[in-house]
């Protein structure tokens, strides 16, 4: 059977961050959950932007400054969610740049790899505990096609190039790096018999902001015809986000459009690369971004029936 928004659950009482919420597919799916009953952190680069999206949705928002290309910002960000915030039931790593005006983040890495993938890795390893005590807790992080045209090794040099402004290979670089973290905190998660599941969406393809970086020349005939041809508008491009963030018999893995080459239709599960796969690639890049990010993460485990949830601070390891 097609999975479509009306299949989302009442999500009342349930608290959802949302990264780059300020406009596309993010705002999308932060709309969806508001108005499903979810109380949804807006979590945006500009606090205007944020304010003007929560107007636009309606129900029960706040808006978080966060700027993944700073590990400050996200430390500040993850800070502020702590203060307000004692759980966290949904965590949508959503935001991502693409061929962006700048070569590094504020902390010296590749942008793509940096905001993409770092910001995102060390603001879940810093809010993941407000999440592993919560039963249906899931973190949900967002790749694309591209992630096949990830070539190359990912370690601390090229995480430090300063080449990867225009190229297709460093955006496909960091979405492959989203879908390895996905599935390695999957395991870790598993392994620690922690109550929240990881699970990866892609969007397909759809005509948003994100497409208007600055490009490669060779590609921008490439990219008019496809969004002719394939995409889809940004309220169908957040379903296999939305899918994966609510359907209670969600399928592991990563999910996607199901027409089209995978760039549209209904949410479905989605094959990602041999690469995306690979379980020794998956654990040394969770090593290298503890390293990079000075994130280093700790896993609480479910409570056993009729225990309490014991919250475990990713940073220092204190329990309470
Ligand atoms: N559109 C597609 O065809 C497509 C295809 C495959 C995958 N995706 C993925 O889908 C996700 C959403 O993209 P989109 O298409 O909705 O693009 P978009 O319209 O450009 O939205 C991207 C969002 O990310 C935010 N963002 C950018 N840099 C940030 C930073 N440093 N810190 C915090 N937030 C930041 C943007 O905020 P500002 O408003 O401040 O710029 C914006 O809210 C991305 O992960 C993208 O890789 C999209």
């Amino acid at each position: 059977m097609t999975w479509s928004i009306a299949d989302v659950p009442d999500l009342s009482g349930r608290t959802a961050l949302v990264t780059g919420a300020s406009g596309g597919i993010g705002r999308e799916t932060a709309r969806v959950l508001a108005a499903y009953g979810a109380h949804v952190v807006l979590a945006c680069r500009s606090a205007e932007r944020g304010r003007a999206v929560a107007e636009w949705a309606g129900g029960s928002t706040e808006v978080l400054e966060l700027d993944l290309a700073s590990l400050d910002s996200v430390r500040r960000a993850a800070a502020r969610v702590r203060d307000r915030h004692r759980r966290l039931d949904l965590l949508v790593n959503n935001a991502g740049v693409m061929f962006p005006s700048y070569r590094r983040t504020a902390d010296g890495f590749e942008a793509h790899f940096g905001v993409n993938h770092l910001g995102h890795f060390a603001l879940t390893g810093l809010l993941l505990d407000l999440m592993t005590g919560v039963p249906g807790s899931r973190v949900v992080t967002v790749g694309s096609l591209a992630h096949r045209a990830g070539f190359g090794r990912l370690d601390a040099d090229r995480a430090r190039s300063g080449a990867g402004r225009r190229s297709v290979t460093a955006y496909g670089r960091s979405k492959l790096a989203n879908l390895l973290f996905a599935r390695e905190l999957r395991r870790r998660l598993t392994v620690a018999g922690a109550a929240t599941l990881s699970l990866a969406a892609h969007p397909g393809l759809s005509p948003t902001a994100l497409w208007h970086g600055d490009p490669p020349a060779l590609l921008r005939p490439v990219v008019a015809a496809g969004m002719r041809w394939l995409a889809q508008p940004p309220e169908a491009a957040a379903l296999p986000s939305l899918r994966a963030a609510t359907d209670p018999r969600v399928p592991d893995g990563c999910l996607g459009p199901a027409q089209r080459f995978g760039c549209r239709g209904a949410p479905v599960p989605a094959r990602s690369s041999r690469a995306a796969r690979d379980t020794e690639v998956q654990a040394r890049l969770w090593e290298l971004s503890e390293e990079l990010t000075g994130v280093r993460y700790a896993f609480a485990s479910a409570p056993a029936p009729g225990e309490p949830a014991v919250g475990v601070c990713p940073v220092t390891g204190a329990r309470g």
